[in-house]
């Protein structure tokens, strides 16, 4: 009878242990991240620092360097020398930005590296929710070819070295920018990038911005 009894509990004692196991594994399944877009290729395997530090980034740029809003640059698929020369502009000044300079001055040179390597190598993705209206894209389209974008960003605008992606950077975003350039409230270096969008109206910037998120 004891044996039956001690059996018993030997058995309920194992369910319990079960199903404890069942709900632990769910609760980490819902604290690990998300698994990559089902729309895109592998991502290359994240380096657990650049993941952690990358932490601090996800509420503007989004965990894997997608944002969600138009205002803030995809940094996921930009180039890597690009990346951390931007960061090291930051925290130096030569670029201004009221959110951006302060914090970049937090992270030391082999951090910018670091985080300028994880976003680098993570997948770029379309602009969600952004509907192409061709007419306005063909315009851009053709200012783009005019002004030999691709000269310098490389062909498709995917950018290569310090000449940035373009291609499907966040529409209001690029806007803003090429605007900084054209009124030179933004240096680039060499001002390389004065003469492309020189003498370009809002409108045919508003143009190129969104021949460039639609790409
Ligand atoms: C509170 C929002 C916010 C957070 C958090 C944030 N950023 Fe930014 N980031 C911005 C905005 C806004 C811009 C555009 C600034 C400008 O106009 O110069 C930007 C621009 C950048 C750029 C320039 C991109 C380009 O295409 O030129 C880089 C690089 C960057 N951020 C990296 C980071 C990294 C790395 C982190 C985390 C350590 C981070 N940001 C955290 C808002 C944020
Ligand atoms: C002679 C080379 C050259 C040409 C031509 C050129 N660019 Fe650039 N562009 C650059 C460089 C270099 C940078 C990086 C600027 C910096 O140092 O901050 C840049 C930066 C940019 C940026 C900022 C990207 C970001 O993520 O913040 C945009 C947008 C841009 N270029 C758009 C264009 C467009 C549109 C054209 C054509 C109308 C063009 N560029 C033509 C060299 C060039």
């Amino acid at each position: 009878m004891k044996r039956k009894i001690a059996a018993a509990l030997l058995f309920a004692g194992l369910l319990l242990l079960l199903a404890g196991l069942t709900w632990y594994d769910r609760a980490l399944m819902q604290l690990a991240p998300a698994a990559g877009q089902p729309d895109s290729v592998a991502q290359a395997p994240a380096d657990a620092e650049g993941e952690k530090l990358a932490r601090s980034c996800a509420y503007c740029h989004g965990r894997d360097g997608n944002p969600n809003s138009p205002l803030y640059p995809r940094l996921a698929g930009q180039t890597e020398v690009y990346l951390r020369q931007q960061m090291l502009a930051y925290s130096s000044g030569r670029r201004q930005n009221a959110v951006m300079s302060p914090l970049a001055q937090r992270y030391s040179a082999a951090q910018i590296d670091t985080l300028s390597r994880y976003f680098a190598t993570r997948v770029p993705r379309k602009n969600r929710g952004l509907r192409r209206v061709e007419a306005i894209a063909a315009r851009g389209e053709e200012l783009v070819s005019r002004a030999a974008c691709a000269g310098c960003h490389g062909p498709d605008l995917a950018g290569s070295g310090e000449y940035p992606r373009l291609a499907w950077q966040s529409d209001r975003y690029l806007y803003e920018q090429l605007k900084a350039f054209r009124d030179g409230e933004r240096d680039s270096r060499d001002d390389l990038m004065k003469a492309p969008v020189a003498g370009l109206s809002d409108s045919e910037l508003e143009a190129i911005a969104h021949y460039l998120a639609t790409f």
